[in-house]
């Protein structure tokens, strides 16, 4: 294990270049190192962002490097890298070209910083998160997809905004896919210790889930573009967990390998992280509705992960 509190990002868009400002602002990394495939990006990010944190708790060295063999003894490398989905773009076709690009990172990662951990963010989420364990052959424990720790505070938000009370006291929990078969649980959601199923009614619920599942395409209408700022934070506190060995839970995308009854598939469930990645994954009693909820993701992950396998992607 490195224990060099050195992170790297790679991809270094809004999602990437915002990870990096959260993390200097609150001096949680000794160094953060940039890349991205436009290098002017990734320097004149990083010479921004190292501006910013002379008034940061602690001081971080955050630099660009241009080669992919220069991101050298990483204790975590966050992947943002992919495309988005383009007007006349099939969803076969963006699998293919975001399943290249990261497999072309995670040899690089695997080559020049060995005994990293990988935070997934490049999108389809669980897909992806799934192909860095692939091909890298690594313990599934150092893969670890970013979805839950978003998609939460996205709830928590819902909640809030319905409440308004309990603003720091909500706890929300998120599982299944990073995408279309999400599953907010509000049944284990509280705020300060009561659960939400207390506070509200059957049908603000309702609304407060689906919203929570378009949350992230709602900023999309607006934007045009993804959105960054919780992103950015909810991977800062992921590392946060791993860097300081915080064995906090925090529903996470993990590849399954028995557990609620599947193998072969990265999903998003409440798992333990820590210094090593993923110390535990917890397995939730399901009811009948999550199990079937549940099931439903999972063949979403897998019918993706089966369009990569049919076209031969795991055996080039
Ligand atoms: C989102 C991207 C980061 O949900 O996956 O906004």
């Amino acid at each position: 294990m490195i224990n060099k509190r050195r992170v790297a990002i790679v991809g270094v868009g809004a999602v990437g270049a915002t990870t990096a400002y959260t993390l200097a602002l609150n001096g949680a990394c000794s160094e953060i190192i940039l890349y991205d495939i436009v290098s002017d990006i990734a320097v004149g990010k990083a010479i921004d962002i190292a501006q910013s944190t002379g008034y940061s708790p602690r001081g971080t060295l955050i630099r660009a490097v241009v080669k992919p063999e220069e991101i050298v003894d990483c204790d975590i490398v966050i992947v943002t890298a992919g495309v988005p989905r383009k007007k006349d773009m099939s969803r076969a076709d963006l699998l293919n070209i975001n399943a290249n690009i990261v497999k072309e990172v995670s040899l690089n990662i695997k080559k020049y910083s060995p005994e990293a951990i990988i935070i997934c963010v490049s999108n389809p989420l669980d897909v992806m998160n799934f192909v860095i364990q692939k091909v890298t052959g690594w313990n599934r424990d150092r893969i670890i997809g970013m979805s839950g720790a978003l998609d939460s505070l996205r709830m928590v938000y819902q909640i809030y905004k319905k409440l308004g009370f309990g603003a720091s006291q909500i706890r929300a929990m998120v599982i299944g896919e990073h995408g279309e078969n999400m599953i907010p649980y509000p049944e284990i959601s509280d705020v300060g210790g009561v659960p939400l199923t207390k506070l509200l009614s059957k049908r603000d619920i309702e609304e407060i889930v689906q919203k929570t599942k378009y949350g992230g395409a709602e900023i999309v209408k607006y934007l045009k573009t993804s959105a960054f700022y919780a992103p950015g934070r909810a991977i800062a506190v992921m590392v946060e967990a791993i860097l300081n060995d915080e064995n906090k839970i925090i529903s996470s995308s993990v590849i399954l390998d028995g557990e609620y009854g599947y193998r072969g598939v990265s999903i998003g469930v409440p798992v333990i992280i820590g210094r090593s990645g993923v110390k535990k994954i917890i397995e939730l009693d399901f009811d009948e509705v999550i199990r079937e909820k549940f099931d439903l993701a999972v063949k979403s992950i897998k019918d993706n992960i089966a369009i990569l396998e049919n076209s031969d992607f795991f055996n080039k």
